[in-house]
Formats: structure tokens, sequence, C-alpha cells
């Protein structure tokens, strides 16, 4: 794949760690994107994204499932495993899947496995107060976390769908203390999701450690796309929060319908192609008597 830069030996890469995500809260917006693969990843990281998530919308995206709940820790980690070896600069971090934290003790095991098997440089989990033991405890194991609160997918049985949250001052405050908690509990930055723009403000500014916004505005210390809805790739449905930077779905069912006319037509594989047979073969080959075909 043509995607990567070319670089010299004089080239720093820097690359990218929790400790200096966290660190660049009021100092750069950070850029996060999702990325399932190995290919996906490689274009993740050399567009310069800072962190690449490898997120369980891959449930929905990548293997058609209608909501996030049915993929396993085993489809996540080798998915995790497959985007580390194309994500050579930006942060890996992997998202733990439905259930998969549910106990302190299973948050810990799968959490090591995302490091161990997968090769992930930090894991995701969803929920605020009631998952502070988890973070804890993950955190403590040396493991770095990003909260996330807000449209939690995995709760979506709770919340009747996909739906917006904090949108009362009630809702806001319960948010704030979400975000307050998991910081405190040891997480290095928060994914706050489809809340009004004026409830992502105060959290961002009710904690020192970065905000990345989905659905939150433009107050958030750095965003979050899933990377099919920002390629076109995915057109079940659009959230109001997407911004489709290419129509790579309709690209590629363009140049794929091109593909099949060249067949169709004999236009495909053409001379450049082909591979011919060295001339001092030609004359032996010739010679080659093919029997019959069996009937
Ligand atoms: O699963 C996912 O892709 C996510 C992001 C949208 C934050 O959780």
């Amino acid at each position: 794949m043509s995607t990567s830069k070319k670089t010299t030996s004089k080239d720093k890469v820097t690359v990218m760690t929790a400790p200096g995500i966290q660190a660049s809260k009021g100092v750069q917006k950070i850029c996060c994107m999702t990325a399932y693969d190995y290919s996906s990843g490689i274009i993740a990281d050399a567009s310069g994204m800072d962190i690449v998530l490898v997120g369980d919308s891959l449930a929905m995206v990548v293997l058609g499932h209608e909501d996030t709940l049915s993929v396993t820790m085993d489809e996540m980690i080798h998915h995790v495993r497959a985007t580390s070896r194309g994500v050579k600069r930006a942060l890996l971090v992997a998202d733990m899947p439905f259930m998969s934290f549910c106990t302190v003790n299973r948050a810990v095991k799968n959490a090591g496995r995302f490091m161990a098997e997968g090769r992930a440089k930090a894991v995701k989990l969803e929920g605020g107060i009631p998952v502070v033991p988890q973070i804890k405890a993950i955190s403590a194991a040396g493991i770095p976390v990003m909260a996330h609160v807000g449209l939690t997918p995995q709760h979506i049985a709770k919340f009747g769908g996909f739906k917006a949250q904090g949108k009362s001052a009630k809702a806001t405050k319960t948010l704030i203390e979400d975000a307050q908690a998991v910081e405190e509990a040891g997480a290095f930055c928060i994914v706050i999701e489809a809340i009004p723009v004026e409830a992502a403000k105060l959290i961002t500014e009710a904690v020192n450690i970065p905000t990345i916004g989905i659905g939150a505005g433009n107050v958030t210390d750095g965003q979050v796309l899933v990377y099919h809805d920002v390629l076109g790739l995915f057109d079940r449905f659009t959230p109001k929060f997407v911004r489709k930077y290419a129509e790579l779905g309709t690209a590629s069912v363009k140049a794929f319908e091109a593909y099949c006319d060249d067949v169709r037509r004999g236009r495909f594989p053409g001379d450049k192609n082909t591979f011919y047979m060295p001339d001092d073969q030609l004359a032996q080959v010739r010679k080659i008597k093919v029997k019959g075909k069996k009937k």
C-alpha cells in the first residue's frame, strides 16, 4: 500500500504514549480514529492520527451486527493484534467489549490479554462511577485506561436505543461526577459521546485529563470518529455528528463494476498483467501434445 511517507534517518518519529496524550490537554487538540485491521491501521497511522482505537463498533461496521453487544474478547483480540501490525506511531487503544469487565478480576484479566496478545498500548471501557473499581485495578496493573461516558452503546437496552444523553441539568451533573470519578480512578482521558455541547464544556472544564468528543460539539480536547463513517463505507445509518470526508463505498462499487465490465468484455487481464513463456521454452511448449478432454 502506498500510504507511507518517505522518512530519512534524520526524521524523528514521535511515538504517542498515554502520558503524552494526557499532557496535551490545553496544548493541542487530540485526533482519534477507529481502525480494525492491518490496512486500516496503516492508513490511520500514516495520516498523523494521535490515537487509533479498535472500537467495539467493529461489531457493527465490520461484522454486520445490529449493535455492539455481540462482539467477543477473542474477536476483538484478533482485530487488535492485526491493527497493531499497521500502527507504529499512534497510541493503539483496545475497546473492552460488553461483559468483559463486569467484575474487577475479569476486567484486569481481559485488559491484560489486550496488552499481551493484542499488543495494545491502552484499553477503553464504558461507564462512570459504577466502573471506578475496574479502572483503579487496571491502572494499578500498569495499563492505561481511556474512560467513556455519555451515550455508552453497551447500555442501549437501558437507554432505549442510540439516544443522546445529558440533556437535563440533573443528567449533566451526573456526567460531571462520572468524569471526575474516572479521572480520580486513574483514567488518562475520557471519551464523551452524544451529549449537548454545553454539558461537554462543563465536563471538559471539570477534569484535568483530556476529553475526546464524539457528538459533543467543538469544546472538547479532542475528537474521535468511526473510520467507516468518515470514509462513507457504512450506510446503514449516519449519526448527525458524523462528517463524511470521502465516499469510498460508492467509489469502490464503481471500481468493481468497471472490473466486472472489463472481465466480461475480455479486456482484463491485459498484456501488462500477463506472464509470458521465455523464448527458449516456447518452441518446446508448442510441441506438447494435449490429450482430448475426458467426457
Ligand atoms: O466503539 C467505538 O468505535 C467507540 C468510539 C465511537 C468512541 O467507542
